[in-house]
């Protein structure tokens, strides 16, 4: 790879990376993970034979698309929280009745544009409209345009990555996006046997572990760093008590490196924590879903229970179980 400045330099990833490195437990938030680069090998790991979850997703929104797009009526709107997955919101939209508006919701424009690229072609009555914002935080949709339902899209298991207090923040963030009419459709990793869990996150043709390695290669890049990449070594394991997938980069020795200036000693084996991937059956994420706000309307599962898509309807009384008027 060359050094070329393609990429602005990022604020957010300076910052970032700086904190997260001076902790006493160093980590880097995973969004990092994802520059072009880390994008492309995301892709690749989504066809990896171990990396069951994107072919079981996209397996179950095929078989299930009707019964989704009768939920969610005619006109309705397909807001998807993170872009760059086409395909699935495809899926939908192809089985919805006259889908109204496309909207989807990234940080990074290069995955918006994408998207939409993809996306005007094959649907001409369909408006797109990308919105550039952080769907972590409080964001506005579009005007309404006489559309149906809003139906909030979060593929992937990408809710995964949040703890799960975060991920019941983040629903009850989307309860607002999606208004009381509205609904989500959420794709969950299922727990399961720890080997299948294992294998997904360690494939043996080391594609994840470059994924993860890419992010001292993007520090290097973009931050004037000096890691020496083949000295950490991509660790993950699935954790059963925490029922969370936990991956980290560990020193294979102790040394110092330098990023924008400034040095962090590493000791022999000290990790950075770049990555949880939560896992939940499928009534431990209804009742996370209820944390958020959300009842559960239908859930669907593939045959060897690997996969869930969750429909959630915005609950009709408080989780306190006052009434909302
Ligand atoms: C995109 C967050 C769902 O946790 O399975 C895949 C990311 N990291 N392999 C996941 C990931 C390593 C992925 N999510």
């Amino acid at each position: 790879m060359t050094s070329s400045m393609r990429t602005q330099p990022d604020k957010g990833f300076r910052a970032a990376v700086l904190h997260g490195l001076a902790q006493p437990e160093k980590r880097i938030p995973c969004q990092y993970l994802y520059d072009q680069r880390g994008a492309a090998l995301f892709e690749r790991i989504c066809q990896l034979d171990e990396y069951y979850l994107t072919r079981v997703e996209i397996g179950l929104l095929d078989r299930h698309a009707g019964a989704i797009a009768a939920e969610a009526g005619p006109r309705a709107r397909l807001v998807e929280f993170g872009a760059g997955s086409e395909r699935k919101a495809r899926i939908l939209l192809a089985a919805m009745e006259s889908p109204a508006e496309y909207v989807p919701v990234d940080v990074s424009r290069d995955h918006l544009t994408q998207s939409l690229a993809d996306l005007d072609a094959g649907f001409p009555g369909l408006s797109v409209t990308p919105v550039f914002a952080d769907f972590m935080a409080d964001f506005a949709l579009p005007p309404p345009n006489g559309h149906g339902r809003t139906v909030g899209f979060f593929p992937g298991s990408t809710i995964g990555n949040l703890h799960p207090s975060e991920a019941v923040e983040f629903l009850r963030r989307a309860a607002r996006v999606v208004g009381q009419d509205g609904a989500m459709l959420v794709g969950v990793d299922l727990k399961k046997d720890e080997a299948i869990l294992n294998a997904a996150y360690n494939d043996i043709q080391g594609v994840t572990a470059a994924f993860s390695l890419n992010l001292l290669e993007r520090i290097n890049r973009e931050l004037d760093g000096n890691f020496d990449v083949a000295s950490f070594d991509h660790w993950a394991h699935y954790d059963a008590r925490e029922g969370r997938v936990e991956i980290k980069l560990v020193s294979r020795r102790r040394q110092t490196v330098r990023v924008c200036g400034r040095q962090f000693r590493f000791d022999l084996a000290e990790p950075i924590h770049t990555e949880y991937s939560y896992k939940y059956s499928p009534d431990e994420f209804r009742w996370l879903a209820r944390q958020g706000g959300f009842a559960s309307s239908s859930t669907w599962i593939d045959d060897q229970r690997l996969f869930s898509l969750h429909y959630l309807r915005p609950a009709a009384t408080a989780v306190d179980g006052t009434a909302i008027p």
